[in-house]
């Protein structure tokens, strides 16, 4: 698909529009991820959810630690209004600050962090350089909670169109690239996991295929919602081929 065409890119945002999650995830992994970090973090954190597409996470963070105060950061405001509606609807609004902004920039208004969170994306920026950017961000000793997707198999394992399609992530690498990537910015290991694989399905993909089989009646004469449809369905019938090459997976750091 080329994402350069405004009709494609449009038929792209009514395919992942209202979606309960904007990547592969899970209320159950979020707090178990949180959990990896909970007894690190004091009574009334400072939390910056990074590319939080339609908030599950920051509503889930922010219901989870009820003194946190969340600010919900993102470049795509169609999503921040879903995430606007979600956390008027937990009565959450006090304490989550949607900011439609980039994730490298560091905001005046945002104080010195306890932890970052990022699910399904850092891969914009890079673990790297994510890491790095977010430095400045955070207090001493800060935490960053985020999940990344790894190759599980050897580069000659892969099937060329799992290749083909993480291609565009030219950084994708495996768990210990990751963790070198962790090392190099300064920050030290906590633990992580892998997603389960119904992650992927529940609140993710069997919502999307859902979604593309209605569109497809309404798009069936025009040519521009063809690549977009077909781009997606193609992703979602590689997991169902390839789950053992590649999976998400959570890391928690801080700040060494
Ligand atoms: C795969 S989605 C994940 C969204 C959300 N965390 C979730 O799990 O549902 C990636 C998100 O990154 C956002 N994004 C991409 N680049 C960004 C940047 N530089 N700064 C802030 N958000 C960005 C996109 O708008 C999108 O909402």
């Amino acid at each position: 698909m080329d994402f350069s065409n405004p009709a494609q890119r449009r038929i792209f945002f009514e395919i992942h529009a209202g979606l309960p999650r904007q990547s592969a995830g899970s209320d159950g992994s979020t707090l178990r991820a949180l959990s990896l970090v909970a007894d690190r973090l004091p009574p009334a954190p400072e939390i910056a959810d990074m590319a939080c597409g339609p908030g599950a996470a920051a509503v889930l963070l922010a219901e989870a630690l009820p003194e946190a105060n969340v600010c919900a950061l993102d470049l795509h405001q169609p999503f921040l209004d879903e995430l606007i509606a979600r956390a008027e609807k937990a009565r959450l609004l006090d304490r989550i600050t949607p900011q439609c902004a980039d994730m490298v920039t560091p905001l005046a208004e945002m104080g010195p962090l306890d932890m970052i969170w990022c699910e399904g994306g850092i891969y914009n920026i890079g673990v790297e350089a994510g890491l790095r950017a977010w430095k400045p961000m955070l207090r001493a000793g800060g935490l960053v909670v985020f999940n990344e997707p790894v190759w599980l198999v050897a580069e000659t394992d892969r099937a060329p169109e799992v290749r083909a399609f993480w291609g565009g992530y030219a950084g994708m690498t495996d768990v210990q690239g990751v963790e070198r990537a962790i090392k190099a910015a300064g920050y030290s290991l906590l633990g992580g996991f892998d997603l389960p694989e119904a992650d992927w399905w529940a609140t993710y993909y069997d919502p999307m295929r859902e979604r593309l089989d209605r569109l497809a009646d309404t798009y069936d004469d025009d040519t521009n919602a063809q690549a977009p449809m077909a781009h997606t369905r193609a992703e979602i019938d590689m997991r169902e081929r390839y789950a053992a090459a590649y999976n998400y997976r959570f890391f928690a750091v801080q700040l060494t």
